[in-house]
């Protein structure tokens, strides 16, 4: 552990005392079943905020400012729309789960009704998230309001690792220090830091973690079977906040775990052992939610092995968990991670399209396709994946990653919610005038939903970087209302996070995290791998640049530069014809260099370093200024934070400082690199005459 992992206390993320003043000071009241454990951290909440802000939690006739109320009927103005864009054959897995809570305000005072513990404390965070203008007494301002999420299923995935893997660490893809869950081989003994993480995901609407990762070795295996009652001790650990635990499995359990001769998906020791395992795993923990799974994926085993396809992979898994009202998210992330690199019909970009859409239709009902939002991985830009367009009879959920692995790693600053925004509104069938298609959102919502890599760890700010916390703070809104504004979101997140002890936030705080943030995806987009070419980072970590780290490896990740153009031809007339899985409009839309949108020029298109943009500037000169201008964005943004100096606690304050020189250090090693690496490659010069190497 480094020093800057100590963890007592951590940091309070959107949840600090002052983000309570509001609800603190008033009378508020909580009404329903004392056995119910959730409804039990509402009052507790109430308990703790009115005795921090000088309020008082008072009796259902003493005329409360805030009644908070648990009532079966509050369900029905606000069940969450389970029909999906094209039909209603997608019936919600399971109603009572839907969640939702109603406000009522009538002359200042405020009721929250919810059908469930959970709905309530949600309604409960949602009315301190709104601060005073909650208890808004003016003409007009009377509400009476159904509030649901968009999607059943929003879950966090963590990639952790019990066993400290020797190359990837404690969590793979973790850039905040270990495990919150485990340490060197086992699960934690203090659980608060696990309450305490719960308590932030209920306060964004999140229920549902899975507790390790996708790779999933030896050790990691026995969490479904020797384990279960340390995974039970971690459940009843999220509980309280109402955040619901799965478990990543291996495909190969039967025979790992079971010394059964084959994990053969038809076979039917193997369909016995996977029902008894579930049984096992919701006997231990009641409220289990199910399993995700990585299969034929990066050498996970799969059923590939025995001539079946994931389609029956998916639905062993989906039998066995059924009668417990489980869910099984299988993900489509597969494709041949042992290419020749001289064999160029062979396409990555194409893998889950070509596996996933011949299924569409024969996955089970509780079984979830879980489809990595580009058909890549996680590339700062990528065009979305075409699965999410093709599998109108299956379950979707859209997998993002908060993680910051392609995305500075937590040490750059880069606010991900206008990306993910850009995502979810993204219509398929293009915006025509009167009749849009539906958006990626409605696809995934109407039955699947939404799911992230998390970004935490036992970092005293979670999240190493401590704006990075607000990336964690936008998937849960996002997942909960995938309409909401991303500036708006981070608004949110400012107000809470940054308040000061009345509860408002300092005018220039805000203004300088705006003008921090709000742009900062774009900005680490302008310095590193230009036009949606992807990659270019250093292979095995994927931090830093290194633009010909991918060229010659089997990992299907090229960008095919030579001295006269750089760029993938993914198109149907002469390339890989990866543009055919998209329906029109995209499908040619992409297919011209002429009609592709620039951002993604180089995903689909193999192009002369002097192609002319539709901005106007050449190929080459485009990376120049882009490149030139990124690093300038970030010594901008390092001096923006500087001038909040006293303004904002002295801890966060030194860890961003220490985060931006690492931030303006590296954007100007990809910039040189890059900038380089044109011209040397291209012999096109700067046409402003700036200094390449
Ligand atoms: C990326 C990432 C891996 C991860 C994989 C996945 O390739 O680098 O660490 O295992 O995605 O999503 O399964």
């Amino acid at each position: 552990m480094t020093a800057e992992n100590v963890v007592d206390p951590p940091h309070s993320a959107w949840l600090p005392d002052a983000a309570f003043a509001a609800v603190g000071r008033r009378r508020v009241c909580v009404v329903g079943p004392p056995q119910d454990e959730v409804l039990a951290t509402v009052r507790l909440e109430a308990a703790r905020a009115t005795a921090a802000h000088g309020g008082a939690v008072v009796a259902p006739d003493a005329s409360p400012d805030l009644l908070l109320t648990l009532s079966p009927d509050a369900t029905s103005v606000l069940t969450s729309s389970s029909k999906g864009p094209h039909g209603d054959h997608l019936g919600t897995l399971d109603a009572a789960d839907v969640g939702g809570f109603r406000l009522e305000r009538t002359g200042g005072r405020v009721t929250v009704s919810a059908a469930s513990g959970t709905a309530l404390l949600h309604g409960w965070f949602h009315v301190v998230r709104l601060g005073d203008a909650a208890f808004a007494a003016g003409p007009g301002d009377d509400v009476d309001e159904g509030h649901a999420p968009a999607a059943t299923l929003r879950v966090l995935d963590h990639w952790d690792n019990v066993d400290v893997h020797p190359v990837m660490g404690q969590v793979e893809r973790g850039y905040a220090g270990g495990s919150i869950f485990y340490d060197a081989g086992r699960v934690r003994e203090d659980l608060s830091r696990v309450t305490a993480y719960a308590r932030l995901l209920a306060a964004v609407g999140l229920d549902r973690v899975c507790l390790n990762n996708v790779n999933v070795h030896a050790r990691e295996a026995r969490l479904l079977t020797d384990d279960l009652p340390e995974v039970a001790r971690l459940a009843a650990a999220l509980r309280p906040y109402g955040v619901r635990t799965h478990l990543a499995v291996s495909f190969a359990s039967p025979m790992t775990l079971g010394g059964l001769p084959t994990a053969d998906p038809l076979d039917d020791d193997v369909r016995a052992w996977w029902r008894a395992a579930a049984d096992r795993a919701w006997a231990a923990v009641p409220d289990f939610g199910g399993f995700v799974v990585k299969a034929d994926s990066e050498g996970q085993p799969g059923p590939f092995a025995y001539g079946r396809d994931h389609a029956d992979g998916a639905n062993l898994l989906a039998e066995a968990v059924a009668p417990h009202g489980g869910v099984v998210h299988w993900r489509a992330f597969v494709y041949d991670h042992r290419q020749d690199w001289r064999d160029r019909s062979t396409d990555r970009a194409r893998a889950a399209h070509d596996h996933f859409a011949p299924l569409d239709g024969r996955f089970a009902e509780n079984v979830v396709v879980q489809v990595k939002h580009g058909p890549l991985d996680f590339q700062t830009r990528e065009p979305v994946s075409p699965v999410l367009a093709a599998m109108p009879r299956t379950r979707l959920s859209l997998e993002l990653q908060v993680t910051q692995e392609y995305t500075g790693q937590q040490r750059h600053v880069c606010y991900l919610g206008p990306w993910w925004s850009e995502i979810l509104r993204f219509r398929p069938w293009g915006e025509g005038e009167g009749d849009d298609g539906p958006t990626v959102a409605d696809l995934t919502a109407s039955g699947g939903g939404f799911a992230a890599v998390s970004n935490v760890g036992d970092d005293r700010f979670w999240t190493g970087h401590p704006l990075a916390q607000a990336n964690l703070y936008a998937f849960g809104r996002l997942a909960w209302d995938p309409a909401l504004d991303a500036a708006g979101v981070l608004d949110e997140w400012v107000s809470l996070t940054f308040a000061g002890d009345d509860g408002s936030v300092d005018p220039r705080v805000r203004a300088g995290l705006h003008a921090v943030m709000d742009d900062s995806w774009r900005t680490y987009e302008s310095y590193t791998a230009p036009l949606g070419v992807g990659f270019m980072v250093r292979p095995g970590h994927h931090y830093g640049p290194d633009v010909d780290g991918y060229e010659y490896t089997p990992w299907g990740t090229y960008h095919f530069a030579d001295r006269d153009g750089i760029g993938v031809d993914r198109t149907r007339a002469t390339g890989t014809g990866y543009t055919g899985q998209y329906p029109a409009p995209w499908r040619d839309v992409y297919e011209s260099p002429e009609t592709c949108p620039d951002e993604l020029l180089l995903f689909f298109h193999h192009v002369p370093w002097t192609h002319v943009l539709r901005s106007g500037v050449t190929v080459a000169q485009h990376v120049y200024d882009t490149h030139f201008a990124g690093v300038e964005r970030v010594r901008r943004t390092a001096a923006t934070w500087e001038s909040l100096a006293g303004l904002v606690p002295d801890d966060v304050d030194a860890r961003v400082r220490e985060r931006l020189a690492e931030q303006l250090r590296s954007a100007t090693e990809w910039r040189d690199q890059l900038n380089t690496y044109v011209l040397r490659k291209s012999g096109v010069p700067d046409a402003r005459g700036r200094t390449v190497y």
